[in-house]
């Protein structure tokens, strides 16, 4: 079933807030790619998210540090180029803004002028709130990430559920209303109690966007090759996996492998 997606000709920050205002919930997905983000943008999700997931999916690293700003800008640039209604948020990636908001708005800057993308998605709480102010300062939107956030995965240890006790709790409901406060115009929630999620969703009139956070939030992000099924040795509990692609796609170049060494491939209408 096709629900109100071809409404809104071009997405931008300001339908995001109003599809909250009027209780329509919002699709987001990964892309890193031309060829994949046409696709995603032609099915009408409404944001696409260069994520610095981009590592493990794309390069095949362990986590999403080593990727960098000059790798994060080619993969948003590739999806821009793709895009003609979903709005395309993009990663500040690992090491280029926390030292300081001078570089983090250098940093954004690039991101925007270099990739062409439309806002970018940072991580953290008020220790990264004077980057924020300096990002919003220059007129770049700005989206917020909270909750499980993975280029702290050294300081947590683990990707488990975040903000289960108290006190992680009650800082993460603060932190996101510093977000709205300061001005995001949206805040991802990863992994963290759908309960304590839907009260954050509930206490600010930004979008709350979840991953692992439950039903009661304003939209849902899933990375893009974890719901076709293209990876598969990933099974958190909130993944709801739309296709089998690995087997799909391991089946057939199996059987292209099979047609050539049996040269049954090409045949004779598939040659000059
Ligand atoms: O990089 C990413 O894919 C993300 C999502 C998991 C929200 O940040």
């Amino acid at each position: 079933m096709s629900v109100a997606k071809k409404e809104y000709k071009r997405i931008t920050v300001k339908t995001l807030v109003d599809m909250k205002a009027n209780g329509e919930k919002i699709s987001m997905l990964t892309a890193y790619d031309y060829t994949m983000a046409k696709i995603v943008d032609g099915a009408g999700v409404d944001v696409i998210l260069v994520g610095d997931s981009a590592s493990n999916v794309m390069a095949g690293h362990e986590t999403t540090l080593p990727i960098t700003l000059d790798q994060m800008i080619y993969h948003a640039s590739s999806v821009v180029r793709a895009i003609d209604r979903a709005l395309v948020v993009v990663d500040l990636p690992f090491g280029s803004y926390q030292s300081d908001p001078k570089e983090a708005l250098r940093s954004a800057i690039r991101i925007m002028k270099e990739s062409g993308g439309h806002a970018v998605k940072l991580e953290g709480g008020k220790e990264v709130k004077e980057s924020i102010k300096r990002i919003l300062n220059a007129g770049i939107p700005v989206m917020g990430h909270l909750g499980l956030t993975p280029q702290s995965i050294y300081k947590f240890g683990t990707y488990t559920v975040r903000a289960k006790e108290e006190e992680e709790a009650i800082r993460l409901k603060e932190d996101a209303l510093m977000l709205e406060k300061t001005g995001c115009f949206a805040i991802v929630l990863e992994k963290i109690p759908a309960k304590l999620a839907a009260e954050v969703a509930k206490s600010v009139s930004i979008p709350v966007i979840g991953i692992g956070a439950g039903n009661g939030v304003d939209g849902q992000v899933l990375v893009l090759h974890d719901m076709i099924g293209m990876t598969h040795e990933f099974h958190p509990r909130f993944l709801r996996r739309y296709m089998n692609l690995y087997e799909d796609m391991t089946s057939a170049i199996s059987q292209y492998v099979d047609d050539v060494k049996m040269k049954d491939f090409p045949n004779d209408e598939e040659q000059y």
